[in-house]
């Protein structure tokens, strides 16, 4: 195996292949650890990491304990930079505020992968392939994030328009590299801006190239057989290709929240602020076609009023002249091609 490895670390070096480098020298590394010669993996782990940014290797430290060591992380190789970044966060069920069928519905999603066993005692799998709709700021990115808070798998972001506009003929290979990597680990994987990839096979403005994509994309899908949660995402479902819905294992719809969940929202938003006097429920009859994301905003920003115009207390009038300027905002929103 040894010879192996050097000899794939030589070719890299020929072909300037920092990817296949690092591979290979990772891999020879845990070899020299397995053989008990740690002193000498160390000394081999610490020239590559003197070299390289550090930031370009997944730290052992954080996630030790769900994947193979050392794995690095994959790049473009025209232009170099990260195909996907890796994240934490401290996020619960109860920091997103949806309907309780939609909330139970993504909840089973996590529960799936819990009764992991049973199921399999059955032949069945956890539903695995999730897509998310709807229009922005309606809590997919934010679901994805609880997912991986509540499952204990690291948050693996993956903006698909990157990967995409970055040099069409490396996208194939770009994919590869992502599916090769999350094969690697347990992690919730969110595919964000995905519509790029699903663009429609037929489109006629998109080069063949993007088709040639879409398949490769569903044939990486298909074969997926990691332990992993994927999440796909989107605001622009109208130009997914129909042959990627048959994909998921589950689709769910995100909407725009309505005059009860609103209501929440702005309680939700407003319970960490002690100088408030306001009507919960007329805030929720006033900021009718106004998404979650957009509450949240209202809040921060009728709490920046209230500081800068040296204000006693947020008050109905304050906010809604804030409601006011956001609902003229999304007038002026572009429409949704
Ligand atoms: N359902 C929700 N409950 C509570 N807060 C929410 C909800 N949806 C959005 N937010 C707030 O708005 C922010 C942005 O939302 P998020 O990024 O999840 O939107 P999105 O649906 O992914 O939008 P986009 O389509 O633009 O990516 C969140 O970080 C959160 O603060
Ligand atoms: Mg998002």
């Amino acid at each position: 195996m040894k010879s192996q490895y050097i000899k794939e670390i030589f070719r890299s070096f020929v072909q300037q292949d920092k990817q296949k480098f690092l591979e290979n020298a990772y891999a020879l590394i845990s070899d020299e650890k397995k053989l008990n010669h740690q002193l000498f993996a160390n000394e081999l782990k610490d020239i590559i990491e003197q070299a390289d940014n550090k930031l370009n290797v997944v730290q052992e430290v954080d996630y030790s304990k769900r994947y193979r060591k050392g794995i690095p992380i994959p790049r473009d190789n025209e232009k170099g930079f990260p195909l996907l970044e890796l994240k934490e966060f401290n996020l619960g069920w109860n920091d997103l505020i949806l309907s309780e069928v939609k909330k139970t519905h993504l909840h089973s999603i996590e529960k799936g992968f819990w009764n992991k066993e049973i199921l399999s005692s059955y032949g069945i799998k956890p539903k695995q392939k999730i897509l998310f709709y709807g229009v922005p700021g309606t809590g997919k990115t934010l679901t994805a994030k609880i997912l991986s808070c509540a499952l204990g798998y690291p948050l693996v972001y993956v903006r698909f328009d990157a990967i995409v506009s970055s040099y069409l003929g490396e996208t194939a290979t770009n994919l590869k590299k992502i599916f090769d990597f999350i094969e690697n680990g347990k992690w919730v994987v969110l595919l964000d801006e995905f519509d790029v990839v699903g663009k429609q096979r037929d489109d006629h403005y998109e080069h063949g190239e993007i088709k040639r994509v879409v398949n490769n994309f569903m044939q990486l899908l298909d074969s997926f057989n990691g332990e992993s949660l994927i999440i796909a995402a989107t605001n622009h479902e109208q130009l997914l290709d129909p042959g990627l819905w048959r994909r998921f294992d589950d689709i769910i719809h995100f909407e725009l929240p309505d005059e009860f969940e609103r209501e929440k929202l702005f309680e939700f938003y407003f319970k960490s602020v002690k100088k408030v006097k306001l009507d919960y429920h007329k805030l929720a009859k006033l900021s009718i076609g106004l998404s979650a994301s957009d509450i949240s905003q209202i809040v921060s920003e009728s709490i920046r009023k209230m500081i800068i115009e040296n204000k006693s207390e947020i008050n109905m009038e304050l906010i809604s002249d804030i409601i006011e300027m956001f609902l003229k905002r999304k007038k002026l929103e572009p429409k949704k091609i």
